[in-house]
């Protein structure tokens, strides 16, 4: 009998559930009834405190397009590194509730935090099975996360949608695409989109920068503009503060409403903002996800039957290959500036604020 514990943990996406139903069915399929799978309620939080239920074939059924996790989910444990808290050590617990239930393998569907815990558990000497989750795309080990492209369909939706009143009012406009840290979704999400004007945090921009871009549109008789701006998009001045100030900063003024009081005052244009924010995770995963998911699902699914552990499954130039979970874990993949897709976008005039 293998018996194998399967978690969703972080900030869900779309096609959590379609992942899951890809290493279940696969498992199923071939073990038959030789196979037990155990979901942790909550992400890790179930694994520490063994709150969890057995997956019948019939749970994986019926989920392809469903969002969300049929296991919910919260953010990884270890933020500030406090293994040990008010004297539980949350190691020993997820260990001993892995060793009592006698699992072979622990699945973890998880982004950046979630995949360094898994690789934290693999050093303990259990055996994990990374899936790479994120509307964020800033996972290292996987060309694409799924969730990156249902969140692109959405932010590009809501730019859709702002265009046209952006047009009927002859204003400017500020979508606030998710991303703290990576601009990967706006970037994606402001092509798509036909912005004008993408900011990111990878490229901090000059507001002087931006309103020439503007002014730039009216002097050609056009006479609104689409910023897409990920929340973590930075100035140059931003650039330049100390982390600390900056999230300080951060706590009274976002940067995109900072950005629109700028505008305001440089180009006497009317500005509104809007924030797409947690609905750019939610709803049915789009059909490029539902087959990434199912590939990885049944991909993770051939590494336990072959029973080679300690690996994130990754999409790599098409191909679903595994990467040791000691590469990616803490590794951060960010925008490159001098990639050849800014150039291309730069080339067709559109703006990054920094020239
Ligand atoms: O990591 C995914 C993400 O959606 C980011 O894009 C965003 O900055 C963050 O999570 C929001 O987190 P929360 O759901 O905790 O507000």
């Amino acid at each position: 009998m293998k018996r194998i514990g399967m978690l969703t943990s972080g900030g869900d996406c779309q096609s959590l559930n379609a992942t899951m139903r890809g290493v279940g069915k696969a498992l199923f399929n071939h073990y038959g009834d030789d196979v037990e799978i155990i979901g942790f309620i909550d992400g890790y939080k179930g694994l520490m405190h063994d709150d969890c239920r057995l997956l019948e074939p019939q749970d994986f059924s019926g989920i392809l397009d469903e969002g969300g996790t049929i296991l919910g989910t919260s953010r990884q444990p270890f933020k500030m590194m406090r293994v040990v808290e008010n004297g539980f050590d949350k190691v020993a617990a997820m260990k001993h509730t892995y060793k009592k239930h006698k699992l072979d393998c622990l699945v973890v569907l998880g982004g950046n935090g979630s995949q360094k815990t898994s690789n934290l558990l693999r050093e303990e000497g259990l055996n994990v099975i990374g899936l790479p989750k994120t509307i964020d795309n800033d996972l290292w080990g996987s060309d694409v996360t799924f969730g990156f492209w249902s969140a692109i369909n959405i932010a590009t939706d809501a730019i859709d949608c702002i265009h046209t009143t952006a047009a009927s009012h002859g204003r400017t406009f500020i979508i606030e695409v998710m991303g703290h840290k990576v601009g990967d979704l706006t970037l994606h999400a402001g092509i798509a989109g036909g912005a004008d004007i993408i900011l990111i945090p990878e490229i901090p921009y000059d507001i002087n920068a931006v309103a020439k871009a503007i002014k730039k549109r009216e002097a050609q008789g056009k006479n609104f503009t689409i910023i897409a701006m990920a929340e973590g998009a930075l100035s140059k001045e931003d650039a330049s503060m100390k982390k600390k100030e900056l999230r300080k900063k951060r706590e009274d003024l976002p940067a995109s409403f900072e950005l629109g009081e700028q505008i305001r005052e440089l180009t006497g244009q009317e500005v509104r903002i809007t924030v797409p924010g947690h609905t750019q995770r939610g709803g049915r995963p789009c059909p490029y996800d539902r087959v990434l998911s199912t590939r990885l699902g049944s991909a993770a699914a051939q590494m336990i039957i072959k029973e080679k552990y300690g690996v994130l499954m990754g999409l790599h130039n098409n191909e679903i290959v595994p990467v040791p979970l000691e590469d990616v874990a803490g590794k951060l993949k960010t925008v490159d500036p001098k990639s050849e897709i800014i150039q291309q976008i730069k080339d067709i005039g559109i703006s990054f604020g920094d020239e």
